[in-house]
C-alpha cells in the first residue's frame, strides 16, 4: 500500500511517500520544509506566519516528495494528512491540499492525529515490536504516555498536567537567552555542564500515576536565574545540565513505572525532544536493565515529519474526507 502523507501541523511542511507492504514500511521520499528560521526572531511559532509560509511551502514539497518516489500521484493507493493537534491555520493548509488532491485523483483520505505519527513513527525501522508497549512522546506541545495492547488498540495513560516537556525546554532557553528553539540548544550546552550543580525539582516524580509537571521545574530555574548577578557561559552550561537531567529524570522513572504495570514488553519514545542524547541513552539503559526492548527512530523521524504520517495512515481505516475536520485538540483517548 503506498501511501502520500502530508503533515503541517505548526512550523513545518511535510511531505512524504511511504511503502507499506507485508508489513514492512518502505521510506520512498520524505521532505520536509522548517520554519526555524523564520519563527527564531519572534523566540517562538507566530500561527499566522506559520500559515502563511504553509501555503507557499505545500505545493512544491508535495511536488518534490512524489518526484522523488519515483511514483506519481495516480499510483498511490491513499492519501494521509494530520488532522490535529496543532495550530488551527497551519492545519487547514495541510487538510484543505490533501483534500482536493483527493478529490482531484479520486483516492481515499485519511486524517491522522498528529500523536499518532510519532507513537508509530518507530514501526518505520521494521523491527519486531513485541505487545503489549508503552509508548512516550514528547514534544513541543505533548507528553502523554500511551500504552499499546495491540497496534490498533491505544489509550492515553498519562500526560502533562502543565507545560509539555518541549516547551519547557524552550522556556528554559527563552530564560537564559539561548534563542530557539531550545531543546537542541539546552542539550548541547548541557553537554559541558556538571548536572548535579543545581537541585532542581523533578515534579511528580513519584506520584501514583503517569501524569507529568513541568511547570514548578522551569519556575524553579527562573528563581535560581533571578538571583545570579552575572551569568556567564559555564552557569548556563550547569544550569542547562541540572535542568536536563532533571526533566530527563522523570520521564524516564515514569515511563519505566508504566511499562512496569502494564507488563509491557517494549517501550518506544517519539516526538521532537526524542531527539535529546541524554534522553535517547537513559531511557534505552533503564529498559534493558528492567527487561524492556527499547526502541526509538532516528533523529529525523522524532521531529517532525510526514513519514510518520504515513506510517500511522497505515493502520487507520479511510472515512468519508468530507468529514474530515482540523481540528486543534485532537487527543488520543
Ligand atoms: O515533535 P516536534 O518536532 O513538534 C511538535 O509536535 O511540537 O517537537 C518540537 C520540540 C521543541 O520543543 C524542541 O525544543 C524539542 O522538540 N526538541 C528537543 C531537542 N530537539 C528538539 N528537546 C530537547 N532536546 C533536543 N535535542
Ligand atoms: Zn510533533
Amino acid at each position: 500500500m503506498k501511501i502520500l502523507a502530508i503533515e503541517s501541523s505548526c512550523d513545518e511542511t511535510a511531505a512524504a511517500v511511504v511503502d507499506y507492504k507485508s508489513k514492512k514500511f518502505t521510506v520512498l521520499s520524505s521532505v520536509v520544509s522548517s520554519q526555524i528560521e523564520i519563527h527564531k526572531p519572534y523566540g517562538g511559532v507566530v500561527p499566522e506566519l506559520a500559515a502563511r509560509n504553509h501555503i507557499v511551502n505545500i505545493m512544491p514539497v508535495i511536488s518534490q516528495a512524489v518526484k522523488r518516489s519515483g511514483l506519481s500521484i495516480k499510483k498511490v493507493d491513499r492519501i494521509a494528512v494530520t488532522a490535529g493537534p496543532g495550530l488551527v491555520t497551519s492545519l487547514i493548509v495541510g487538510l484543505q491540499t490533501a483534500k482536493s488532491l483527493a478529490y482531484a485523483f479520486g483516492k481515499p483520505l485519511i486524517g491522522v492525529n498528529h500523536l499518532l505519527g510519532h507513537v508509530y513513527s518507530p514501526l518505520v525501522l521494521n523491527q519486531k515490536i513485541d505487545l503489549p508497549a508503552v509508548s512516550l512522546i514528547v514534544s513541543g506541545g505533548h507528553t502523554e504516555l500511551i500504552f499499546l495492547k495491540t497496534l490498533n488498540n491505544l489509550k492515553k495513560i498519562g500526560q502533562t498536567v502543565d507545560d509539555a516537556a518541549g516547551e519547557a525546554f524552550d522556556k528554559v532557553a527563552a530564560l537564559l537567552n539561548l534563542g530557539y528553539p531550545g531543546g537542541p540548544i539546552i542539550s548541547q550546552l548541557a553537554q559541558k555542564g556538571d548536572s548535579k550543580a543545581y537541585n532542581f525539582p523533578q515534579p511528580m516524580i513519584n506520584s501514583a500515576d503517569f501524569n507529568f509537571s513541568f511547570a514548578g521545574l522551569k519556575t524553579a530555574v527562573l528563581y535560581t536565574v533571578k538571583k545570579i548577578e552575572k551569568i556567564d557561559q559555564k552557569i548556563k552550561q550547569n544550569i542547562a545540565a541540572s535542568f536536563q537531567q532533571a526533566a530527563v529524570d522523570v520521564l524516564v522513572n515514569k515511563t519505566i513505572k508504566a511499562a512496569q504495570k502494564y507488563q509491557a514488553k517494549t517501550i518506544t519514545l517519539g516526538g521532537g525532544v526524542a531527539a535529546n542524547k541524554l534522553l535517547r541513552e537513559s531511557l534505552a539503559k533503564q529498559a534493558e536493565l528492567n527487561g524492556f526492548k527499547f526502541f526509538t527512530p532516528p533523529i529525523n523521524l522524532c521531529t517532525d515529519n510526514a513519514v510518520m504520517i504515513g506510517a500511522a495512515a497505515a493502520f487507520a481505516k479511510p472515512s468519508n474526507w468530507q468529514k474530515i475536520k482540523a481540528d486543534p485538540n485532537l487527543e488520543i483517548k
